[in-house]
């Protein structure tokens, strides 16, 4: 089992019972979309994603017996509620499996937009269960901290591994994410068109249990781990005109079951469909880029990274494009060391 190689900052966090993590989000290029078991989030079908380098999530958490119950900061503000409730449940599995007693003190920030497409949860949940793990002097074993991730947002599991990750369907133990290559592998680059920065509507945990009532969901799960290995064969082979026509149908299967669950959940944008066509007219100009598009308006271009600067001017001059998020392949979740300045500014 693969061990997160930093012994003296988990020594020192499960010492001080606090540590401080930083997690990347990632982009599936094969969606997950729908749980065979909700509570445990176990996915309907395998996933494949690149970790987000350049975006992140840091996530302190300090356990303090002094406390009444845990507490939760989000960009400097107090989080409560449904929020609080989704960062306890996954604490108390870290206490349950350390015998921790004592509530959580857990500050979080993210450098990027939070509900607008970009999988904020996964950074989030990974970055929690990671300084989470640490501060209750857990063993830095990676599928463990994988599962501890999927418990809170099933594609957090994906953000733990580091560069390219596969993330199987299994029990509660077994279905968690892996590194199939690591970050110098391939270098792509993931231009994030951001066209609304507004909460969505219906987020993905609520966007799942939906995903049965369309009657594409049977097909688009069925055809899953052949899109995958398609994927990743191309993915391994460093060949993009063999990946991106993949990645392009697995995000147009999943907004189809999406569009047609009941009730149904139409994510897209005029902005979006603008970008879906350019990216094809692009194409036929000489570009290799590729779009894939999550639970949310704004649409990834994946192209490699010597032509990133023409696609991201190209995108910009899409009417209703706002700005244009830049990323590369991104490492695993780890620690930081201890009075790290994105927390304390
Ligand atoms: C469309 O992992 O955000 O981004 O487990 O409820 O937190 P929860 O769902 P989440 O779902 C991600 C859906 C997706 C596709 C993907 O990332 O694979």
């Amino acid at each position: 089992m693969t061990q997160l190689a930093q012994p003296d900052l988990w020594a020192k966090a499960a010492q001080q019972q606090c540590a401080t993590a930083l997690a990347h989000p990632n982009i599936a290029f094969i969606k997950y979309w729908g749980n065979t078991n909700h509570q445990l989030r176990l996915p309907a079908n395998p996933s494949l994603s690149m970790n987000m380098a350049g975006l992140h999530t840091v996530t302190r958490v300090e356990f303090d017996p002094a406390l009444p119950a845990d507490t939760l900061e989000i960009n400097g503000v107090p989080a409560t509620g449904p929020g609080l409730e989704r960062v306890s449940a996954v604490l108390n599995l870290i206490r349950a499996e350390a015998g921790v007693a004592a509530p959580a003190r857990v500050v979080s920030r993210s450098n990027f937009p939070v509900g607008s497409g970009i999988a904020s949860s996964a950074a989030a949940f990974a970055a929690l269960a990671v300084a989470g793990a640490a501060a209750a002097g857990l063993p830095p074993v990676e599928a463990r901290l994988s599962r501890l991730a999927r418990r809170g947002s099933g594609s957090a599991s994906r953000s733990v591994p580091s560069g390219f990750c596969e993330w199987q369907p299994g029990d509660d133990d077994g279905s968690v994410a892996f590194s199939i290559a690591p970050p110098e592998h391939w270098a792509l680059a993931d231009l994030v068109a951001v066209v609304s920065r507004e909460h969505k509507a219906v987020g993905s945990s609520g966007g799942h249990p939906l995903a049965d009532t369309s009657s594409l969901q049977t097909a688009r799960v069925a055809g899953a781990a052949e899109r995958l290995r398609r994927c990743k064969e191309a993915l391994l082979a460093r060949d993009i005109s063999a990946m991106g026509p993949v990645i392009e149908e697995d995000a147009v299967i999943m907004h189809g079951v999406m569009m047609s669950s009941r009730p149904p959940l139409f994510y897209w944008l005029p902005a979006t469909m603008a970008l879906i066509q350019a990216t094809a007219r692009w194409r036929a100009e000489g570009l290799e880029v590729y779009f894939t598009i999550d639970a949310g308006p704004n649409v990834h271009l994946i192209c490699p990274a010597e032509q990133a600067a023409d696609v991201e001017a190209k995108a910009r001059k899409i009417a209703g494009v706002r700005d244009v998020l830049k990323s590369a392949p991104g490492g695993p979740a780890h620690l930081l060391a201890p009075g790290d300045e994105f927390l304390h500014p």
